[in-house]
C-alpha cells in the first residue's frame, strides 16, 4: 500500500487532491494530511473522508522540525506532496514575512525531513521514494499582451510579488535538493486554478460570494489581466500523472490554454448566476454588470499569465478535460449548494480581512 504525506490538505487544492485520491484509488492508499489550521485550512473539507481507516490528519505546521520528523519517524511515507503554503498574492503584499517563513523554510524543513528518512547512507534514497512540490506559474514573473508568448518551463524566473518570490525561493531549494544530492523530487508549476472549496479571497469564489450577497464586485485596475483558469480536478489528475510517470528531477508546467482577462471572468459569473437563480429568488434581481465596480489597482499587478502544457502532454499525455465554461457551471453550483460552507468561512474573521483589504480601495 503506497503512503503519502500531503501538506496542506486542508486548503483548497490539497482538499480536492485528497478526494481525487480517494475516488481513485479507495482503500489501495493511504494518506496522512499535514496541516496546520490556518485561516485557509478547513477541516469541513474532508469531513466525508476524515473517518477512513485509511486517512489521518496530523495538525502541525510545516516549519516544526520535531513534529515534521515524528510524522516520518512512524510511518513509512512513499510520496510527498507538498502543497501547504501561504497562497495568497494580496496577503503576501501586507505581510511578506509570513511567506518568506512558511513557503521557504517550511520547504526547507520538510525537503530535510524527507531527505533524512529516506537516505540510505550511501548517497542513495529509498527505492520508489518521491517528493513532489506543487508551485505556481508566477514565479516566471509577467508576460506581454501580445497572446503569443507563453511560459515553457526553460522560462527563466522573474517573481514580482512577495508570494511569487517566496515560491521561487521554494523551487530552487528543491531544484538544490535534487542537484546536490540527487533527491528524488519533481516541481509542478501550475496556472490559476478554480474549482470547489477555494476560499473567498481569490478572484472566483469572492466574486460568486459577493454577487449572492449583492455587494459589488471589486476588479482591480482596468480589469484586463489575463490568468490562465484550470479546472482544479485537471489540476490533481496532472500530479498523479507527475508522481506516478513523470521523469525524475523534472519539471513539469501545468496549465490549458485558457487565458481570460478578469473583466470576462467577472462577467460570466454574473451571467452564469442569471441563468441559474430562479426568477422567485429574490437575489436574482441584484445580479447584474451594476454590481461591477473598479476599484484601485493590486500593487505590482502582473499583466498576463500563461501557461505552454507542452512539455507534460507530450510526455504524460495530460491534458485539461473540463473546459471553463463547463468548470465555472459546476463550481457555480458547488457554492450554490455548500452556501453552509461559505456561511461557515465567512462568519469570522473573514469579514475584518475584507475590509482591511477592500476599504480604502474604491
Ligand atoms: P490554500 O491557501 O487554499 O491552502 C493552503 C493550505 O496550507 C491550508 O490548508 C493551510 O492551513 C495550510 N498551511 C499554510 N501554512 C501552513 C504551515 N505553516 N504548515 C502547515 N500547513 C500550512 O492554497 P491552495 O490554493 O490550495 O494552494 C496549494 C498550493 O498550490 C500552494 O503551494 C500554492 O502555491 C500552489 N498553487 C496554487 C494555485 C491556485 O490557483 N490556487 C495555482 C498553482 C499553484
Ligand atoms: O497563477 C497561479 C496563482 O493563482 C497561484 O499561485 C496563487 O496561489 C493563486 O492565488 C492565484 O494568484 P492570482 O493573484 O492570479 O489569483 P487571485 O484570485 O488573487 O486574482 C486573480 C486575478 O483577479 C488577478 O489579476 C487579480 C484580480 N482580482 C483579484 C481579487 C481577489 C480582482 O480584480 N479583484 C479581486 O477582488
Amino acid at each position: 500500500m503506497t503512503t503519502y504525506l500531503v501538506t496542506g490538505g486542508c486548503g483548497f487544492i490539497g482538499s480536492n487532491f485528497i478526494h481525487y485520491m480517494f475516488g481513485k484509488y479507495g482503500d489501495e492508499i493511504r494518506i496522512i494530511n499535514l496541516d496546520a489550521l490556518t485561516y485557509a485550512g478547513n477541516p469541513e473539507n474532508l469531513e466525508d473522508v476524515a473517518g477512513r481507516s485509511n486517512y489521518t490528519f496530523v495538525k502541525a505546521d510545516i516549519t516544526d522540525k520535531e513534529a515534521v520528523r515524528k510524522v516520518f519517524a512512524e510511518n513509512s511515507i512513499d510520496r510527498v506532496v507538498h502543497f501547504a503554503a501561504e497562497s495568497h498574492v494580496d496577503r503576501s503584499i501586507v505581510e511578506p514575512e509570513l511567506f518568506v517563513k512558511t513557503n521557504v523554510l517550511g520547504t526547507a524543513n520538510m525537503l530535510n525531513c524527507a531527505k533524512e528518512a529516506w537516505d540510505n547512507g550511501d548517497g542513495t534514497f529509498h527505492e520508489g521514494r518521491r517528493f513532489l512540490h506543487v508551485s505556481t506559474d508566477e514565479v516566471y514573473g509577467s508576460l506581454p499582451e501580445d497572446n503569443t508568448s507563453f511560459f515553457y518551463e526553460t522560462t527563466p524566473y522573474a517573481p514580482h510579488s512577495p508570494y511569487s518570490a517566496s515560491k521561487a525561493g521554494s523551487d530552487l531549494l528543491v531544484k538544490a535538493y535534487m542537484d546536490t544530492y540527487k533527491f528524488p523530487a519533481n516541481i509542478t508549476n501550475c496556472s490559476n486554478n478554480y474549482g470547489p472549496y477555494q476560499f473567498p479571497e481569490k478572484l472566483i469564489p469572492l466574486m460568486i460570494n459577493n454577487a449572492l450577497n449583492g455587494r459589488s464586485l471589486p476588479v482591480y485596475g482596468d480589469g484586463k489581466n489575463v490568468r490562465d483558469w484550470l479546472y482544479v480536478e485537471d489540476h490533481c489528475r496532472a500530479i498523479d500523472l507527475v508522481i506516478e510517470k513523470g521523469r525524475l528531477f523534472e519539471t513539469y508546467n501545468v496549465g490549458g490554454h485558457n487565458e481570460k482577462q478578469n473583466i470576462e471572468i467577472v462577467q460570466t459569473i454574473i451571467d452564469v448566476l442569471r441563468e441559474e437563480l430562479p426568477d422567485t429568488d429574490p437575489r436574482k434581481a441584484k445580479v447584474t454588470y451594476d454590481l461591477i465596480t473598479y476599484v484601485a489597482d493590486r500593487k505590482g499587478h502582473d499583466r498576463r499569465y500563461a501557461i505552454a502544457p507542452d512539455k507534460i502532454k507530450k510526455e504524460l499525455g495530460w491534458e485539461p478535460e473540463t473546459m471553463f465554461r463547463e468548470g465555472i457551471r459546476k463550481t457555480i453550483a458547488w457554492y450554490f449548494d455548500h452556501m453552509d460552507w461559505m456561511e461557515h468561512i465567512t462568519s469570522g474573521d473573514y469579514m475584518k480581512y475584507y475590509e482591511k483589504m477592500y476599504g480604502d480601495r474604491d
